[in-house]
Parts: structure tokens; C-alpha cells; sequence
């Protein structure tokens, strides 16, 4: 379970989590009207930190929300220090909302964004021992999961549903072809391919997803961005989510399928032990 950071960064003050406040007109308690990011650090260091920000900067631009990104790299710095986390693994959760104004959908004329950071620790060790089993479910967000926003009910509802059945993720279908999971891009191994949605508006465009797009290209694994059909996961050898802190987890069981007999597929081994050599320097020493 996620537990409560002890301090937060809001609005230009550090404050103990109990302390910490925003205005219930805040645009994004009212209508969801905000971004976020979650970047995970291994003993202390950041993974990824400037594509993140990058991904970051590309959701504000797409809401059409002004925010000044240069300050996010020593907030987080201090968030990680503040929370005593210098040596932990973790994740960073950063949100920017429009700010707060009287309730109206339209934007309002001038308003200071809000801005909220805090740092958890969480068990980043051990990922490759995972395999999970997930489900599939209609998509029934809106067309554009390539913005990270923090209206997230579909997700809620749907993790929800996941945790009630004891299955590690659900897994969106749209028009019959798989996008993605409520917090997670989801890979396929067919015919020693690995398959996995475009980074197209239906899926957001994961940074644990581009990690292992670029293991691909170092460890002579072929890829396609191509979308994979619910009718074709009977041909599927392997499967795997990745996430910040999903990492390259194992999928062995998706429905009523088995994928590999069970077991963690040669690919997704691969890739998991790149991921290890990326994230935790010397382990192979
Ligand atoms: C819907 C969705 N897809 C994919 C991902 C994976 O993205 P990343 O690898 O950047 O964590 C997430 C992460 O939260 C997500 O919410």
C-alpha cells in the first residue's frame, strides 16, 4: 500500500502532508483540470528525469496550461532529500493544475497554476520475479490518453474492478484492438516480434515503453508499433506491461489465455535484464 509522504511541496512552501492545502475551487478538485507525472528514482537517482519533464511539457501544451518547467529538477531533488530517500528507491509525483477560480468550464482570464510535489518510497526490487495475470475491458476513456491528465475515473473504476477480482491489471480494448493498460503500455511477443500499440491520442506514450523500445534497437530485438488484435492473442508467445513502476513486468495468463506455459518468456528476460543493467549500475559487476 502507498503510504502518505511525510512532506510536500505546494505552492512554494514545504509542508508536513496533514498541513498541506488547497482551495476546494481549485480547478483541479472541480473539474480534473490538471496534469501530472510520476518519475521514479533507484537508490536515490532519478530514471529518465528529462524525458518525464518532456512528457510533462507536452501534456501542459496540449491543455493549454503556462507553466515554467525549469523548476521542477531541484523540487524534485528536494522533495526526494526532505523525505530522507537519498538512498531509497521511489517514485516523484509531481501535478500541475490551471489553479483556483470561481467554477466555470471555459478557462479563466489569469490565474497562478497550482503546483503539488511530494516523494514515496517504493519497492522497485525484484520486478523480473513477477508474472502476473490481467484481464481485458472495453476502452471506455476518452480519444486522448496521450495527454496524462488527472481525470482518471475510467482508470479508477476499472483498477478498482481489477483489485475486487485479485488480477493485477485491466487491459483496454478499443475496437478490437488492445491499447494499453489503466497504468501501463502493454507488449507482445508473435512470431519473435514484439509487438506494441503506436504512441498514437488512444495510449500514453510511457517512458517505460520507450526504455524498452530502445533496449530493442541495443539488443538486436526486432519491434513493431502496430496495434494487436483481441483475435490474434492466441498466436502470442509473450507478454509483458511496462510502467514507471510497473518496470517490465511478466504477463503469463491475459483472459482465458496462457501465454509461454506459464513462465516468463526469452524476450521479456532479455529485456528485464536490460532494464536491471540500466537501473541499478554494477549489478553486473
Ligand atoms: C494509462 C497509462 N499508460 C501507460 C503508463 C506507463 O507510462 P510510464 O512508463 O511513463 O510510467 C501509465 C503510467 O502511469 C499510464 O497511466
Amino acid at each position: 500500500m502507498p503510504e502518505f509522504p511525510c512532506v510536500v511541496y505546494l505552492n512554494g512552501k514545504w509542508l508536513l502532508h496533514q498541513e498541506a492545502r488547497i482551495s476546494v475551487f481549485d480547478r483541479g478538485f472541480m473539474l480534473g483540470d490538471g496534469t501530472y507525472e510520476v518519475i521514479s528514482f533507484y537508490e536515490g537517482r532519478f530514471f529518465h528525469f528529462e524525458d518525464h519533464i518532456g512528457r510533462l511539457q507536452y501534456s501542459l501544451s496540449q491543455i493549454d496550461l503556462a507553466f515554467d518547467t525549469s523548476v521542477l529538477e531541484k523540487l524534485c531533488e528536494e522533495a526526494v532529500n526532505r523525505n530522507a530517500l537519498t538512498d531509497s528507491d521511489g517514485a516523484v509525483y509531481i501535478q500541475i493544475t490551471r489553479g483556483i477560480a470561481p467554477r466555470q468550464h471555459a478557462f479563466p482570464a489569469s490565474v497562478r497554476p497550482t503546483c503539488l510535489i511530494y516523494a514515496i518510497p517504493v519497492a522497485l526490487g525484484d520486478f523480473e520475479k513477477r508474472q502476473v495475470t490481467v484481464k481485458t475491458v472495453p476502452d471506455s476513456r476518452w480519444s486522448r490518453s496521450d495527454i496524462k491528465g488527472i481525470s482518471l475515473l475510467p482508470n479508477v473504476l476499472v483498477s478498482e474492478q481489477a483489485r475486487k477480482e485479485g488480477v493485477f491489471e485491466y487491459i483496454f480494448v478499443r475496437k478490437g484492438m488492445i491499447t494499453e493498460g489503466t497504468h501501463t503500455n502493454i507488449f507482445f511477443v508473435k512470431n519473435n516480434i514484439l509487438l506494441t500499440h503506436p504512441a498514437d491520442h488512444h495510449v500514453l506514450s510511457g517512458i517505460g515503453r520507450r526504455v524498452v523500445l530502445d533496449l530493442c534497437k541495443e539488443l538486436d530485438i526486432s519491434f513493431e508499433e502496430k496495434p494487436v488484435s483481441l483475435s490474434e492473442l492466441e498466436n502470442v508467445q509473450e507478454a509483458f506491461l511496462t510502467g514507471t513502476t510497473t518496470q517490465i513486468t511478466s504477463v503469463i495468463k491475459m483472459d482465458d489465455i496462457i501465454f509461454n506455459e506459464g513462465k516468463t518468456g526469452t524476450i521479456t528476460r532479455k529485456l528485464q535484464q536490460g532494464l536491471i543493467g540500466l537501473t541499478r549500475p554494477g549489478y553486473f559487476v
